[in-house]
């Protein structure tokens, strides 16, 4: 047995949380999808999009999760709200292991763990008006008439949107307008986690920032706890607060936003800062140009799932998959660089 710490260990020396209590904790979460059918004799094939993520997000933190198209960002957030069944690994929410709940027995947990999409058109009835589709989602989380009525006035007033608007259809409003109003639903039960699964992605830059600083807000306002996907680096830069790099379903590097950005460590967190433009023209940078395509999580190489792009793989890399190891305090990264001996 190898005496180095695995990340879900090394997590609970994390100096830079205080006291904040630990919302999600999860360990080892693996979702596999079966592809194809064994049908004339083929052998299905296993696509490992989520393989083996272990993360804590505290009571106020906001845990950035980025990385390209396709490396499993949004089944790792749906995973969190176990809104399908575990392959493997263990989660809690709250300290209540929800790993192997059925759907009868998550339902309590519904209203505490919300979810905001990327399109906020699609994720409302085009038909509802607004005020209504508000008052049925807190119907739905068991919240009374009169308390939903009284949350959503309040509501509107925190993302800074006229109460006619909630008179309105989807289609009349700005897709900015009608993000803060998916906010609005999400927060409606008060809930304790939420997911915000690329919120910004579909909108203007300008408007991008309107709905960045609606989170800040948030955060500050009631402590919000949340994880906010994206697969662009300088939008997590500015509102998390720790930052995890996703690659072909795990998580290669964890950091504390800042110490992320001044001190990538993994090649491929390196690669992604390389791409940001500068933001001064003396700057010096080096852009370091990955080769390939993400490739399939369907028959992962055997050794780290990087190898095949990375500058500095050996044959070590290709051979066995590196473990999380501790850089400094609250950062972590899985690559042969870092691994003792
Ligand atoms: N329901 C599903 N069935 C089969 N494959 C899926 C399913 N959902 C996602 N995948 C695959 O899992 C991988 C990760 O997808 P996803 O989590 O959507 O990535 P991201 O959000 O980072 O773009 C992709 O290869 C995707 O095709
Ligand atoms: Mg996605």
């Amino acid at each position: 047995m190898e005496s180095k710490k695995t990340l879900a260990q090394s997590e609970t020396e994390k100096p830079d949380k205080g006291n904040a209590s630990v919302i999600v904790d999860a360990a080892g979460i693996k979702k596999y999808y079966t592809m194809g059918n064994s049908f004339a004799g083929k052998r299905n094939k296993t696509l490992k999009a989520v393989n083996g993520v272990s993360l804590r997000v505290h009571e106020g933190e906001i845990f950035g999760v980025v990385g390209e198209s396709g490396c499993g960002k949004s089944t790792l957030g749906r995973a969190l709200l176990r809104l399908f069944p575990l392959t493997e690994g263990r989660l809690l929410f709250e300290g209540k292991d929800l790993s192997s709940l059925g759907r009868r027995e998550l339902k309590p947990y519904r209203p505490r763990m919300q979810m905001v999409f990327q399109n906020p058109y699609s994720s409302f009835d085009q038909r509802q008006r607004l005020g209504d589709a508000l008052a049925e989602a807190g119907k739905v989380c068991g919240l009374s008439r009169e308390n939903t009525d009284a949350r959503i006035k309040e509501l509107m007033e925190v993302i800074r949107l006229p109460d006619e608007m909630l008179e309105r259809r989807p289609q009349e409003l700005s897709g900015g307008q009608l993000q803060r109003l998916a906010f609005a639903r999400a927060l409606l039960p008060a809930p304790r986690f939420i997911v915000a699964d690329e919120p910004v992605s579909a909108l203007d830059v300008s408007v991008q920032a309107q709905i960045l600083n609606l989170i800040i807000d948030l955060k500050k306002q009631m402590k919000l706890t949340m994880l906010f996907i994206s697969h662009e680096m300088t939008v997590v830069e500015h509102i998390c607060d720790t930052i995890g790099v996703m690659y072909l379903g795990e998580i290669v590097e964890t950091a504390p936003a800042g110490e992320l950005f001044s001190h990538p460590a993994h090649p491929y967190t390196q690669a992604l800062l390389s791409s940001i433009p500068k933001t001064h023209p003396d700057e010096e940078k080096e852009r370091i140009v990955l080769s390939g395509e993400l490739p399939s999580a369907i028959d992962l190489p055997k050794g780290c799932a990087f190898a095949g792009r990375c500058r500095y793989a050996t044959a070590v890399c290709r051979e066995k998959k590196p473990e999380a190891v501790k850089i400094s305090p609250g950062h972590h990264a899985a690559c042969h660089l870092y691994q003792a001996g």
